[in-house]
């Protein structure tokens, strides 16, 4: 097939499958076999063996095997004649070619590849060198990026010119074109794809230059960035990571991936002393790019804006955590500063960012529950539900339950409450991770709410007895029995407007009024039946007692200190034995919201 058959052997008999295959996933020895995770199917448990001695490989789980070209051939998404001059190049064999002529057939993309090669030097030496390349020299410079820096990344200036890059290059039409660096006028003639752009040359992972990146000088012509055409043959977008030959050793060595915005970026990262940061170029994180990444570590920091992060599709990464078997964290980086500036200002603080990455649902929590209002009862319930519809959109029922306690105790809630809140939400939709992605948050809370008005609490019959006997139980309400902000809202109108209508009007009158106007409208045409006023209140009373009790136990352990606390929440939990006792009179339960109504005001002077 090209190439001599004895070469092929050679290189067979030269290449360490081992360690051919530990740039792909970590393998452990176990007696004469070594086993690890299988690169070719996402799994958790490793069932991925290697034969050593006779060069082969195979998956218990998924069943692939092959030798060492069929791993490449796979892997690197080469053919045969590829497989064999990637393993020979490693190897440091020369290849010889039963046919000269088909051996260049196989190498079309080497050749293009070669070309595009010499494009990078071609830019890269009139960054150097050229006077006209001045204005792009002080402008890097501006930026921290001097000459070494330009050497390092091999940084060039594509000239503003017609056609000088395709007068050096002098390639077919067809070649120029499939390298993406030029094309062809009406005219006929050659033209060059990038004029006037400092030129960031794409590599592959194994250094081979496939494409470019162009910034705009400041004052040059939009936009921003081009970046060589997905019509290049040796170009893929949604494949392409920028930097992954320079990030893969410091990625496969450290288990650990990080992931920006752009060249820059990466660069500052580098510069920084991160060096496993790679870039998607101008496009958002594919299927393709994470399997990738999988490829060289499991762990993936991402290292965008910390918006960008929070709204990228949440569910595409659970995704991709169970298929490649990833994780994804977030590092969170300063407002308005990318790494690509931050390398030079504050090189510390980009070390750090990474080196504190929280996963990536922790870190959309922390923000939700970040910019809520957790001084106010009400503002920890907002927040709570909002950080429990992005909890809903993790695939692992362990995982969500983890974070929800977490939740429960930032938020000073009964779990319970919060866990039975998540389990409404579910069944009133009717599937599993209802949130969808909202882009703000507020909007999965707010879809929430409004399940509130079909269904009857303690806190609805409380409300449906006030708004039709109001006599037996006006006396003997509080807003610190309502806990759903919903019933909370109708109960005030309620007490201060009196009748039904004027309070559905108040509320409808009022900016967020629609769902308790709802509420109050449905209690409205109901019949309160035979509810009876001790009976809704001892209930209503024990759920207040008890969410006060575990605010407290939250508080306390926060505060480590049990001492202040105790007595309350004894008395507490007390009481809430004796309200399940019957027989008791209206007036006994006056006590215990005496007492929950002083306390609520006594810690909010506090
Ligand atoms: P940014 O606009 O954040 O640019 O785009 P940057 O990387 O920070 O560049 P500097 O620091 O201003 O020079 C991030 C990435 O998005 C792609 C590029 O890959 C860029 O690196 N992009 C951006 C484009 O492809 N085209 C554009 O016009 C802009
Ligand atoms: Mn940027």
């Amino acid at each position: 097939m090209g190439i001599v058959d004895e070469d092929v052997v050679r290189v067979r008999e030269e290449t360490d499958m081992v360690r051919l295959i530990t740039q792909h996933t970590q393998l452990k020895k176990s007696g004469r076999q070594w086993m690890g995770l299988c690169p070719f199917h996402g799994e958790k448990s490793p069932s991925f063996s290697v034969n050593q001695e006779k060069g082969v490989y195979y998956c218990f789980g998924c069943q692939v095997s092959g030798d060492s070209i069929d791993f490449v051939r796979e892997m690197e998404s080469l053919d045969f004649a590829g497989a064999v001059e990637y393993l020979a190049g490693r190897a440091g064999i020369t290849l010889r070619y039963t046919d000269r002529n088909e051996g260049k057939a196989h190498s079309r993309r080497k050749h293009l590849i070669e070309a595009i090669g010499k494009a990078v030097a071609f830019y890269h030496d009139l960054l150097l060198n050229d006077p006209d390349a001045r204005s792009a020299r002080e402008y890097l410079k501006s930026r921290g990026f001097d000459g070494e820096v330009a050497r390092r990344f091999s940084i060039g200036w594509a000239p503003d010119d017609w056609s000088q890059l395709a007068g050096h290059l002098q390639l077919s039409d067809a070649d120029l074109q499939a390298t993406g660096l030029g094309g062809i006028n009406r005219r006929g003639g050659q033209y060059d794809a990038f004029r006037a752009r400092i030129m960031f040359p794409i590599f592959d992972e194994r250094d081979n230059p496939v494409g470019f990146g162009g910034r705009k000088l400041p004052d040059g012509e939009d936009p921003k960035y081009k970046n060589t055409s997905d019509a290049a043959e040796t170009y893929s977008k949604s494949r392409v990571l920028y930097g992954l030959n320079w990030a893969k050793t410091e990625a496969s060595r450290s288990d650990e991936i990080v992931v920006c915005e752009g060249y820059t970026d990466v660069i500052g990262f580098h510069l920084a002393g991160l060096e496993r940061a790679v870039a998607t170029c101008g496009t958002a994180m594919t299927p393709d790019h994470a399997r990738k990444l999988a490829r060289f570590a499991p762990r993936v920091v991402l290292a965008f804006d910390a918006d960008g992060a929070g709204q990228s599709a949440a569910e595409r990464v659970y995704e991709w955590e169970e298929e490649f078997g990833l994780q994804f964290a977030v590092a969170e980086l300063p407002v308005d500063a990318d790494p690509g500036d931050l390398f030079r200002t504050d090189p510390e603080g980009l070390r750090r960012a990474v080196e504190q990455a929280r996963p990536f649902l922790e870190f959309r929590i922390d923000r939700v529950l970040g910019r809520g209002d957790m001084d106010t009862a009400e503002g920890r319930a907002h927040a709570a539900e909002e950080a429990a519809a992005l909890v809903g959109q993790h695939p692992n029922t362990l995982v969500r339950d983890q974070y929800l306690v977490g939740i429960a105790d930032r938020c000073l809630l009964d779990v319970e409450h919060l866990r039975q809140r998540m389990f409404d939400r579910k069944a009133s939709t009717g599937r599993e991770g209802s949130g969808k992605t909202s882009r703000h948050g507020a909007t999965a809370a707010a879809q929430a709410r409004p399940q509130q008005v079909d269904r009857l609490t303690p806190e609805t019959q409380a409300l449906r007895l006030l708004a039709h006997r109001p006599d037996e139980i006006a006396g003997h309400l509080s807003d610190v029995l309502f806990d759903d902000p919903t019933s909370r809202a109708v109960y005030r109108s309620l007490s201060i407007h009196g009748g039904i209508h004027a309070a559905v009007s108040a509320l409808n009158a009022e900016q967020d009024g629609g769902t308790p106007a709802a509420l109050l409208g449905r209690l409205a045409v109901e019949d309160a039946g035979d509810d009876e006023a001790v009976g809704v209140l001892s209930r209503l009373l024990s759920l207040a007692a008890g969410r006060m009790a575990v605010e407290l136990e939250a508080v306390s352990r926060r505060d480590g200190d049990l001492a202040t606390y105790q007595p309350a929440i004894s008395y507490l939990r007390t009481e809430m034995m004796e309200l399940r006792e019957p027989g008791r009179d209206i007036a006994d339960l006056e006590p215990l919201l005496r007492w929950l109504i002083d306390y609520r005001e006594g810690r909010s002077d506090a």
